[in-house]
């Protein structure tokens, strides 16, 4: 008997038992949708599971299928993925439907390649598409299956060193093809990361691996992986101005296309260097707006990947109505664009800051 198909089965009945019930595991894995798969391993990608549970259901809702997605309106679809970060993710998912629709007939190819063909759909998405919606027996390696894998070769190396991964990759494939249940068994890999085999504090005593994993043997767990060695994040603070006019709408310009935060909408704002804070009222000026007292509403901080954003929020209210402004637009607070998180919090800064005074006079 081959120890592969061995550790297969324990794995398969630990998870089993210890499966977490999340949103998209209506069906076994190997029966799913994929279009529920494609839309929940996209979601997964680099945001926390608890945020996409969250959002998963209203966006299923919405666009229940790939045509329905296709015919969206791309700021719709961004809209929906508020809060989920990474929107270039959303944008990438409603090109992959555009394309299943108009070259797949709307059905999803069932061929790793035409799959990974897909915008948006790299070497991690084409595996859980192939095993979890069509139950054939290709790999999937992301971050938490990664470590279980190191862990398991007892191999001392950063998750993101080419050994790392091409071990990752061979492994995964040489387990996955030992199991009778390729989707159920790569969803299981993935929950033994996020859920066993932590980064810190593994509960070993509840592993169906421990008794074959080379880190447990030797107590070299807390050692693998490696550290990463990581580029210092760079600071970014930015002075956001929160524009209302007298009819309550506030000021917003879409967001380059590509970079922080691409093709989202946010306040005009202005980036500080050094020691120097640009003065907000610049803005108005640059803007040929009528000047207006601009009150400090406090700040907003996000730690992303890459960089440490610390946006200061100035808030202030025209007497009069907006003027038309190029490449600018006044929303309705009720019907506000597609933000990111960050820019929603700054929003709600202003409205408060502004309440309070409005209060006071
Ligand atoms: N991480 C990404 N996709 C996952 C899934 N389907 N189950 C558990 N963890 C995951």
């Amino acid at each position: 008997m081959n120890s592969d198909s061995a550790r297969g089965r324990a794995l398969l009945a630990w998870f089993q038992a210890a499966a977490r019930d999340l949103p998209w595991r209506t069906r076994p894995a190997g029966q799913r949708d994929p279009y529920h798969v494609l839309v929940s391993e996209l979601m997964l990608q680099q945001t926390q599971v608890s945020r996409v549970v969250e959002r998963y259901h209203a966006f299923i809702t919405r666009f229940p299928d790939f045509l329905a997605l296709a015919r969206a309106d791309v700021s719709d679809v961004l809209a929906l993925w508020a809060g989920l970060g990474y929107y270039r993710r959303a944008r990438l998912l409603h090109a992959a439907a555009i394309a299943i629709v108009s070259h797949h007939a709307g059905r999803m190819p069932r061929d790793i390649n035409a799959i990974r063909e897909l915008p948006g759909v790299g070497r991690y998405t084409a595996g859980a598409i192939a095993s979890m919606a069509f139950a054939l027996p290709e790999p999937l390696v992301d971050g938490n299956v990664t470590r279980v894998i190191l862990r398991l070769e007892g191999r001392e190396l950063a998750s993101d060193e080419p050994a790392a991964q091409a071990l990752a990759w061979r492994r995964a494939a040489e387990l996955v093809a030992a199991s009778d249940h390729p989707g159920a068994f790569n969803e299981a890999l993935m929950e033994l990361g996020a859920t066993v085999c932590t980064p810190a504090n593994p509960r070993c005593s509840a592993c169906p691996w421990s008794h074959t994993c080379a880190a447990f043997g030797n107590q070299s767990q807390s050692n693998i992986p490696r550290p990463k060695k990581r580029a210092a994040r760079q600071a970014l603070r930015l002075e956001c101005v929160v524009l209302l006019d007298a009819l309550g709408r506030v000021l917003l310009e879409p967001r380059p296309a590509t970079g922080l935060w691409a093709g989202l909408w946010h306040m005009p704002s202005t980036e500080s260097h050094g020691r120097a804070r640009p003065d907000p009222a610049d803005l108005l000026n640059s803007l040929a707006l009528p000047s207006t007292p601009l009150a400090p509403a406090g700040s907003v901080k996000r730690t992303l990947t890459h960089r440490d954003v610390s946006l200061r929020v100035w808030a202030g209210r025209l007497s009069v109505r907006g003027p038309k402004l190029p490449g600018r637009a006044w929303f309705e607070p009720h019907a506000l664009p597609a933000m990111s998180s960050a820019h929603a919090k700054v929003l709600e800064r202003a409205h408060h800051a502004l309440g309070a005074l409005h209060k006071q006079s």
